[in-house]
């Protein structure tokens, strides 16, 4: 059976700027999730992640929206508004990690209340027609809370639950625990996705190795990083495209196109692109000799000139 591959949702980086260059030059994404909707504190839904999911900023593959919610009215506000829009699979988010979030039953701060969950995913079901899948940590405090939880959402018919392999506290730091995850694979009927640390093809042959049953897995900053990785993975291929460098020009040209479109703010812009690059310095080859002229740039025309600089 051949490996799905999806691209997972980061807030900042992710957006339909990021996912629409990326769509046009480069491949080998099964599916891409757009970063969470959340509630403002008057009671609507926030702007930016309304406007990443109009279905005129997401010209090419469908993405599947995600939402973060605590309670079921909120919860049916952000599924109404997506359905309105077209969306017929919406995907809950119970895997932020951040304390502020937390705390409040939002993300991974649920994931210890399981008969929350349920009665949320009871109310919402009987309220709407929409699809609905799973993007979870395996707990907040460590990682058993997914041990009482899986067997609970067996009830209902989820379209799949997709799991980082930390658990809330741990933020993004310390290493996926694969031994839970192995775990917990008998314990769910749902299509399973993994989730954590996919960097590199070699990553993914150890995990693809280690569990033979799964064939859907997302990648976050391994992708964003190296944004050759999917086709690297789907290939089997530890190399680099010949023409890589040609490509990932035209990439970051039409991702600063997109965003010029939307914004005259060049500050911010090039703040932005400047965020992307920690991550290209990382993961391409020479990255951090390539990102090091990066350090003089100090408006768009320089950066620019310094994308036109790498093919
Ligand atoms: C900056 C940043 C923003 C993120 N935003 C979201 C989000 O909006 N929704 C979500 O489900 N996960 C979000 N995540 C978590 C990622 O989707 C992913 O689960 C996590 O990074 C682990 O995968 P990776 O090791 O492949 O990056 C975010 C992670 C980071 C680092």
């Amino acid at each position: 059976m051949r490996d799905f591959l999806y691209f997972a949702p980061l807030q900042s980086f992710t957006d339909h700027h990021f996912r629409n260059a990326f769509q046009q030059v480069l491949g080998d994404v099964d599916g891409f999730y757009a970063p969470y909707l959340k509630m403002s504190n008057d009671g609507t839904i926030k702007e930016g992640p309304k406007l990443d999911v109009l279905p005129k900023n997401n010209p090419f593959e469908t993405v599947i929206p995600q939402l973060m919610a605590c309670c079921t009215e909120d919860f049916l506000l952000m599924a109404n508004y997506l359905a309105d829009l077209g969306y017929s699979e919406v995907n809950w988010n119970l895997g932020c990690p951040y304390p502020m979030v937390a705390k409040r039953d939002l993300g991974s701060g649920i994931l210890n209340k399981p008969e929350k969950i349920v009665q949320i995913l009871h109310e919402v079901y009987i309220q709407t027609d929409l699809k609905i899948g799973l993007k979870m940590r395996m707990g907040y405090e460590d990682t058993s809370d997914i041990l009482k939880l899986l067997p609970l959402l067996n009830d209902f018919p989820l379209t799949e639950i997709i799991v980082h392999a930390r658990y809330g506290k741990q933020l993004y730091n310390g290493p996926c625990d694969l031994d839970r995850f192995e775990e917990i694979i008998p314990l769910t009927k749902h299509d399973l996705m993994y989730n954590g640390d996919i960097c590199t093809v070699d990553d993914f042959r150890k995990l693809k190795a280690r569990f033979p049953s799964i064939s859907r897995w997302m990648i976050g900053r391994g992708g964003i990083s190296n944004p050759f990785l999917f086709e690297m993975i789907q290939e089997d291929n530890e190399q680099f495209p010949d023409d890589w460098q040609e490509i990932f020009s035209e990439f970051l040209e039409l991702l600063l196109e997109s965003y010029l479109k939307e914004t005259s703010n060049e500050g911010n812009i090039l703040i932005k692109m400047k965020h992307y690059w920690e991550y290209f310095a990382e993961g391409l080859p020479e990255g951090n000799y390539l990102s090091k002229p990066l350090k003089k740039v100090k408006n768009l025309k320089s950066y620019q000139d310094f994308i036109a600089s790498l093919d």
